[in-house]
């Protein structure tokens, strides 16, 4: 029977030990007597665009921060991100004619699994940073330790997060006919830029052309407004939990930090704690697939998690790099395929594509995150299946995080502005270069 603390009876990892119990059972509380962040309802919308994507009449389109952070919450870097969204949205759009989902890994993305639990400098092993919901980046003894107070300000950094969002997606910003002064950012000229202000005159055109015809803003919203939702990691199960609530008007339990939660590749196994908190709730679920799935094991989940084969439920996010991809993804496509499983079949290409610089800074070339997602277009094409979307870990700023891409970012250059708190992120230029690119290469393979 599964409750909403049930996962307490499965295996947990990736869980910080918190030490005084007493405090964290006052946040806890007070998290519980806190209103919900997402809307059942629009949980419901958003499940009903999964299931478009899911049969191959829309295209999903996810990313956003590694890990958001404290410090960097500002209202710029909010719409920043928003805007590139957008743009990629718009870019995507012209590449498959069709719709595309957008959800931002924002508004509590906070909590990380990460691969050694210590961080040693200077002969001192301090537990390593979880992200800004669980402890401080800061190499610190007391600030490492785990801090249940931090909660509260992840909530309320996602509560604002949120509303600006929702205010950008509903209340003009994001209007279609303002396409042309959603500026490129920090790409002034060149090539991107041309095909970017092409597309935006284009879309001026269609749009001056439907308004002759009547159809205006007044009597169709969608060329003013846009659906916008947001995701994150169930990672952090206590706070996951605590804002976990049974929907008044369908009695359906809904957890209320987003939109939509993923199981992180190293949480995802049978009889984990995180597959069977996420088996009760009503949200869309994605899964990372990475070289060390067993499919059998991936069976037993999606039973658990999808037991009625619903479609839009689960969205497999593949991530198992440039160099594995082919090894692995068109045996777990047949496989799924065999099971007569329904699912949405994403790409995140950059989990699989971390290396060390020379000075051993964490990158990922720009190459190799196109090429992974080539891979993925050109493999669903072989098999037959539908590939639905790609997740993305980037940011509107003009960061130096990943190699190359329009900027040609080098090795030497990454010092420059290397922000994020976890992993390398595409700046705003190499993200709508990716997604002109991708655009292109579903175009060409369109059948
Ligand atoms: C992430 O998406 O930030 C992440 C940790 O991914 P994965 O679980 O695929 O390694
Ligand atoms: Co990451």
């Amino acid at each position: 029977m599964w409750k909403k603390d049930s996962w307490k009876d499965y295996k947990a990892l990736h869980l910080p030990h918190y030490e005084d119990l007493n405090e964290l059972n006052s946040v806890l509380s007070t998290l519980k007597d806190f209103p919900p962040l997402v809307f059942a309802g629009e949980v419901r919308s958003l499940r009903k665009s999964l299931c478009e994507v899911a049969e191959g009449n829309a295209f999903l389109l996810q990313g956003g921060d590694c890990a958001e952070s404290f410090s960097e919450f500002r209202a710029d870097n909010i719409r920043d991100t928003f805007r590139v969204i957008l743009q990629m949205a718009v870019i995507l759009t012209s590449g498959t004619n069709l719709p595309i989902v957008k959800v931002g890994r924002m508004a509590g993305q906070f909590a990380k699994p990460r691969s050694s639990p210590t961080e040693i400098k200077n002969d001192e092993e301090l537990e390593s940073y979880r992200g800004d919901i669980i402890n401080g980046i800061e190499f610190d003894k007391s600030l490492r330790k785990p801090n249940p107070e931090r909660m509260l300000k992840a909530y309320s950094q996602s509560a604002s997060t949120l509303n600006l969002l929702r205010a950008f997606a509903d209340g003009g910003y994001a209007d279609l006919r303002y396409v042309n002064s959603w500026n490129m950012g920090f790409l002034k000229s060149g090539t991107e830029y041309e095909r970017y202000r092409n597309l935006a005159n284009k879309i001026q055109e269609s749009l001056n052309f439907m308004e002759a015809l009547g159809l205006t803003p007044k009597n169709t919203p969608q060329l003013t407004k846009t659906e916008y939702y947001t995701c994150h990691e169930a990672l952090l199960l206590p706070y996951e939990e605590a804002l976990t609530r049974e929907d008044s008007t369908t009695g359906d339990i809904y957890d209320t930090s987003a939109h939509f939660v993923w199981i992180g590749d190293r949480t995802r196994f049978e009889n984990s704690a995180h597959v069977e908190f996420c088996s009760g709730i009503k949200n869309p679920i994605g899964v990372k697939c990475g070289p060390t799935l067993d499919h059998d094991e991936l069976i037993k989940i999606l039973d658990k998690l999808n037991p009625d084969n619903l479609p839009g439920k689960v969205t497999l996010i593949c991530r198992y790099g440039n160099e594995k991809v082919q090894d692995h993804l068109p045996d777990l496509i047949k496989r799924i395929s065999d099971e007569g499983r329904v699912v949405i079949w994403s790409c995140d290409p950059m989990h699989g594509n971390t290396v060390k610089s020379s000075d051993g800074t964490k990158t990922r070339p720009f190459e190799n995150i196109l090429s992974e997602v080539k891979n993925n277009i050109k493999i669903h094409n072989s098999e037959g299946s539908w590939f639905g979307g790609i997740h993305l870990e980037m940011t509107g700023q003009n960061v130096t995080e990943c190699t190359g891409g329009i900027d040609d970012i080098s090795e030497s250059d990454l010092k420059d502005r290397y922000h994020t708190h976890c992993d390398p992120r595409l700046n705003a230029n190499q993200a709508i270069q990716l997604a002109f690119l991708i655009a292109d290469e579903l175009r060409n393979n369109a059948t």
